[in-house]
């Protein structure tokens, strides 16, 4: 079995934004996830780390992962969201490996499966970008992947509802697409986050899951057209249990923390 906790756009910043305090939520994810999950076997951290993408953000966000005191497994793997930015990221945590290209790439293989991060952040917009020289890297650790395998990216790489309403999702989705199902044989699951909603579902043949944010969970709403909004809804992350026989997907809301268990 592998447990993965996935969180997902913790907006870390030095102050409140929209009045909710990103640190004083991601704090308290931490100490839910360390005092619930030390045995899991990844904890990835899908984009969208800071707000602003800002060294002060980043040292912040550095700073309240040490004092968390987290265990070696629960050491978070991050990729960046269109929210961060990537030459200051890679000032920032210089040891997190980068493609040829210098995009914030790179797999780990643990437990006999592969887990591939992958960037999909353009500067200046909020829409997810997978250029071609990323879609090569990708294209190329497939090829020579023949196990269990694990997408994590930030942007959803399908529109969640109608394309027309999915402006700031994935650009390359038809190129994306084709990747996927080239490889839908060995590619297991996709983990996302970007629109701060939990969503679930499959494409080309792959389950999916996004949680909310830690920061600022959103609620979405399909009456007219996809829409989304903000309700004081509860933050979460996820976390994914990984059998040989089956793959599922809880959410943790890890503010609810006065719990009547049944026993
Ligand atoms: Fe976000
Ligand atoms: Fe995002």
């Amino acid at each position: 079995m592998m447990k993965i906790i996935h969180l997902s756009d913790p907006h870390i910043y030095i102050d409140k934004i929209h009045g909710i305090d990103p640190v004083s939520k991601f704090k308290k994810a931490l100490s839910h996830i360390k005092n619930n999950h030390s045995d899991a076997d990844v904890f990835a951290i899908t984009g969208d780390i800071t707000d602003l993408g800002d060294k002060d953000s980043y040292q912040l966000f550095i700073q309240v992962i040490n004092e968390a005191d987290l265990p070696e497994n629960l050491k978070p793997q991050l990729i960046i969201g269109n929210h961060d930015n990537r030459e200051e990221f890679k000032l920032c945590f210089p040891d997190i490996e980068t493609d040829p290209n210098g995009f914030i790439q790179y797999f780990k293989d643990i437990d006999n499966k592969r887990l591939i991060f992958i960037d999909t952040n353009l500067i200046n917009t909020h829409q997810g970008h997978y250029c071609d020289e990323r879609q090569d890297w990708l294209n190329n650790i497939l090829s020579k992947t023949n196990t269990d395998t694990y997408i994590f990216m930030h942007h959803n790489p399908l529109a969640l509802v109608k394309e027309e309403s999915d402006g700031i999702g994935l650009q390359q989705k038809k190129e994306f697409q084709q990747i996927l199902t080239k490889n839908n044989k060995i590619i297991k699951h996709i983990f996302f986050g970007h629109q701060h909603i939990t969503s679930s579902g499959s494409y080309c043949g792959i389950t999916f899951s996004s949680p909310r944010s830690t920061w600022s969970p959103l609620i979405p709403n399909f009456s007219n057209e996809y829409r989304l909004g903000s309700a004081n809804t509860e933050a979460n992350y996820n976390v994914a249990i990984i059998r040989s026989d089956a793959l599922i997907i809880h959410t943790e809301d890890f503010l609810k923390t006065d719990v009547n268990w049944f026993e």
